[in-house]
């Protein structure tokens, strides 16, 4: 049986603080300021063989020049289901697992993307707004909103876990669900787009949780969002990546669509000039899984996946690049 506290864990940069007191008290747990491999030194380079990071939401990229710095590497447990900050693909050819945490933020991102859509419908940040500052004494009435959730067409961009959370939550308020991925997926009742654009010009309202992968890099683009039409809402909980931002800033402010609801962005924290200037956004911190209850649970799964690896040789939930990655502690 591996000796756990005779394994060295990295944590480059910031990760939940649950899981790092959780590798502390498992593990020898060593730490670096920030995601970069000239912090590395010599000795420590020898003995690292997991790391736990959260690039997606603590910034930085865990690249091959990171990964190749350390030759005794087996694991990289990410902290989030989307893993485009982890180079999976190159971890994978070269015999390291990279773990993520799926299905734990499942229901909490479905009912963020939920609450987002409502808002950017109905206008609830800005009601709120208008109470607060004295115009419902001062001027009557929140003016009634041109846009509402009822009579949509909602199409689902990325139909995984996620996609299929918020598609039944939405069909239970009544609304008609179509979605793009791609693959169909099997069993599913949802009338399946093979590409965006078709997707688009069938609905009015375009929900992403499209991971951020070269292959979705600016799918939602001008075309996409002329698609969707004058009445389009477009609303993004998957990755900023996805989304052409200058052709939605140009799409929202020549009436191309009516109206976006975004959590996430492509350089975050930096969100765009045009976007914040919209009058026709409501922008998030990127909050999707931010509540301490599913952040716990998401901090527990990464560390729970460094036990699973280094005490019985198999990670609980890999991603899908290096599924194939054989088990090294079989003892
Ligand atoms: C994830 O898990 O990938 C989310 O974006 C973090 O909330």
């Amino acid at each position: 049986m591996t000796d756990l506290r005779s394994v060295t864990i990295l944590i480059p940069g910031k990760l939940h603080g649950h899981s790092v007191a959780r590798i502390r008290d498992t593990f020898n747990l060593v730490e670096l300021d920030r995601i970069d491999p000239a912090l590395i030194g010599e000795e420590l380079k020898a003995s690292v063989r997991g790391v736990a990071a959260s690039p997606a939401i603590g910034g930085g990229m865990i690249d091959r020049a990171f990964m190749s710095a350390l030759p005794g590497l087996e694991i990289v447990a990410n902290f989030g289901v989307g893993y485009d900050g982890v180079d999976a693909r190159w971890a994978g050819e070269h015999g390291v697992v990279v773990t993520n945490t799926p299905d734990v933020l499942t229901e909490e991102v479905a009912d963020t993307a939920v609450g987002l859509l409502i808002n950017t419908v109905r206008e609830l940040t800005k009601a709120e707004a208008w109470l607060r500052d004295g115009r419902w004494k001062r001027d009557g009435n929140y003016p009634l909103t041109p846009l509402t959730l009822r009579d949509r067409k909602v199409g689902i961009f990325g139909m995984g876990r996620i996609g299929l959370a918020i598609a039944k939550r939405l069909e239970a308020f009544g609304l008609p669900i179509a979605y793009h991925n791609r693959r169909q997926v099997e069993g599913l009742d949802y009338a399946y787009h093979d590409t965006l654009e078709g997707l688009a010009s069938a609905v009015d309202t375009l929900v992403s949780v499209a991971p951020g992968t070269p292959a979705t890099a600016k799918a939602v683009n001008a075309k996409v969002l002329s698609a969707l039409g004058p009445d389009g809402v477009f609303v993004n909980i998957g990755r900023g990546s996805t989304v052409d931002e200058a052709a939605l800033a140009a799409a929202l402010s020549d009436g191309t669509i009516a109206a976006a609801g975004l959590d996430v962005f492509a350089d975050e924290p930096n969100v765009p000039q045009a976007l914040l200037d919209a009058p026709n956004t409501v922008l998030l911190p990127h909050v999707g899984s931010a509540s301490e209850y599913t952040r716990r649970a998401m901090a527990d799964l990464v560390v729970d996946n460094l036990i699973a690896w280094f005490g019985k040789g198999k990670p609980l939930t890999p991603v899908a690049e290096t599924a194939s990655v054989p088990a090294r502690h079989t003892d």
